[in-house]
């Protein structure tokens, strides 16, 4: 099974002309002293905190209740957990704390409603240059549960402005439309569930809650994504392709 995968992977990366997937298997740290290096818990965090910071929209993941309810849906779907798309910002940078704004009626806050926790899950999309490899590319989830803001946090964070330059559409369902009753609520981070990429070279486990929440707007701003700028430079570094050789290839 592993060698049909991995022969397939073989003839896919060089029939595409791409950097031998050797790298995939096998820690080059380990033979090029120095050569590449799997970030830090903290450096990981940064980078998610990043991926927060310039993605736009994830996936809320929730559970519908157990209990009986007039709600029209099937009725075994009590505790099974469903994943919806939705926009969030990043309007409170000091915590790392998603904002989101919730419909009433809409799914996931029914279900948070009823008692359900909350995951945002995304992943970072890189502008410049598509990845051979969606699954070398940083994703993770946040764990928590949903918080109202208060009057005073709306306006002293200038929390509308903040999630509407994300979304200028979303002006249409601030809270007090006509349309929808919405609010502005916070998704209090209490775990997070990082996978950098592949496990050989990037970290993939928890990110301690201190983590996330001391990486400072200096180590944001510093962050490069893979991807982040122009060329496939910027992926090479990222994956430690840089050392990668013909002998790496046989050697598989
Ligand atoms: C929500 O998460 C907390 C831990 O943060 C846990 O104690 C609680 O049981 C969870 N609630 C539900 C409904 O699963």
């Amino acid at each position: 099974m592993r060698l049909t995968a991995l022969s397939s992977l073989i003839a896919f990366a060089s029939a595409s002309n791409l950097p031998s997937p050797a790298y995939f298997f096998s820690n080059p740290e380990s033979k090029h002293e120095g050569a590449f290096k799997i970030p830090t818990v903290h450096e990981s965090a940064v980078q998610a905190r990043r991926v927060l910071h310039l993605e736009t929209i994830g996936t809320l993941s929730t559970i519908f209740p157990s209990t009986h309810s007039t709600e029209n849906r099937p009725s075994n779907v009590g505790g099974t957990p469903i994943g919806l798309m939705d926009y969030f910002g990043d309007c409170e940078p000091s915590t790392g704390n998603p904002t989101i704004l919730a419909i009433s009626i809409a799914t996931s806050f029914k279900n948070v409603a009823a008692g359900s926790n909350i995951t945002l899950s995304l992943r970072w999309h890189a502008p410049y240059k598509r990845p051979y490899s969606a699954a070398a590319v940083p994703r993770f989830s946040v764990i928590g549960h949903l918080e109202e803001l208060s009057a005073e946090d709306v306006a002293k964070q200038n929390v509308a402005a903040c999630f509407v330059k994300y979304h200028p559409d979303a002006v249409a369902w601030l809270p007090g439309n006509r349309i929808h009753e919405s609010k502005w609520v916070r998704l209090v981070v209490e775990e997070v569930y990082w996978i950098g990429g592949f496990g050989d070279r990037a970290y993939i486990g928890w990110i301690p809650l201190e983590e996330w929440q001391s990486v400072t707007k200096e180590e944001i701003d510093q962050a490069k994504l893979p991807g982040e700028s122009t060329g496939w430079n910027s992926w090479k570094s990222y994956l430690g392709f840089e050392e990668a050789n013909e002998e790496e290839v046989i050697e598989l």
